[in-house]
């Protein structure tokens, strides 16, 4: 028997990178999960039925910073699944953002990585609250990142829409608390998913800094973050809200 048996999850982003091990390891559990990504998440979702059933999974080619998608989405899911119990807001430009340096960046850049780091999270709790305030239950994971905390040269817009989760999450979780609805950020450490592998932007001394920085002095991989993730979206949370949870073998401290 799984953890979450009868629920169903959506992980945005769950095409590929980091998001493919949050919707694999939530249906592990026995969830529903719609894998909703801007691009195609069949893969995954075929790798998922294969192993869990046809009815474990689905996916839906959404952009999230644009409402009438999300709008969209949300309606597949519940023509699919009949409701939504966990939101992954995992969708962000990360891997595929170029280090720049602020005094060269263009606005167009800066605009597009509040739109979809931001705005997202914003468009999809918008659209998926009213549903579990309807269930009074729901579970929110906002998934931050440890730059939120320390920054990052050349980094400045993506460590700024990371820092707007964390408090999105805070001031989020004082407003759904009365319908209880969990709102907690899962920040991850620097972590070498398939998109941070192929890109190729960070350099090894990049890595190697990052390492030293840590308590424990090794890379992380996607499946260090899937502990945290199943405890915030079952009940083992329950009394969690507001809270960002690092997951970077100890390198800040929130
Ligand atoms: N890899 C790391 O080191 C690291 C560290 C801290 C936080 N994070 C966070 O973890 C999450 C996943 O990161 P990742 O390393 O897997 O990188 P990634 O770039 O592969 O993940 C982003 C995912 O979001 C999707 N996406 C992009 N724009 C979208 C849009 N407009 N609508 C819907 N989907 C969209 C991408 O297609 C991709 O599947 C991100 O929120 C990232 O900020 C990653």
């Amino acid at each position: 028997m799984g953890r979450l048996d009868g629920r169903a999850a959506i992980v945005t982003g769950g095409a590929k990178g980091i998001g493919r091990h949050y919707a694999a390891a939530l249906a592990a559990q026995g969830a529903r999960v719609m894998i909703a990504d801007i691009v195609d998440g069949a893969s995954i979702a075929a790798e998922i039925a294969a192993r869990h059933g046809a009815n474990s999974v689905a996916s839906e080619v959404c952009d999230v910073s644009d409402e009438g998608a999300v709008r969209r989405l949300i309606g597949a899911t519940l023509a699919r699944f009949g409701r939504i119990d966990v939101l992954v807001n995992n969708a962000a430009l990360f891997a595929t953002l170029a280090p720049t340096k602020i005094i060269e960046m263009d606005v167009a850049t800066w605009d597009k990585v509040m739109a979809v780091n931001l705005r997202g999270p914003f468009l999809m709790v918008k659209h998926v609250a009213p549903h579990m305030i309807a269930q009074r239950a729901g579970k929110i994971i906002n998934i931050g990142s440890g730059l939120a905390h320390k920054g990052m040269a050349e980094m400045v817009p993506y460590a700024a829409s990371k820092g707007g989760i964390a408090t999105f999450t805070r001031a989020l979780a004082r407003e759904l608390g009365a319908h209880n609805i969990n709102v907690n950020t899962l920040a991850p450490g620097f972590i070498l998913s398939d998109s941070i592998l192929e890109s190729g932007t960070h350099s090894d001394a990049v890595q190697n800094a990052v390492v030293a920085s840590r308590a424990f002095k090794r890379h992380a991989h996607p499946q260090d973050l899937l502990g945290a993730l199943i405890f915030l979206a079952t009940s083992d949370s329950d009394f969690i809200t507001g809270q960002t949870i690092a997951v970077d073998g100890g390198s800040v401290n929130t």
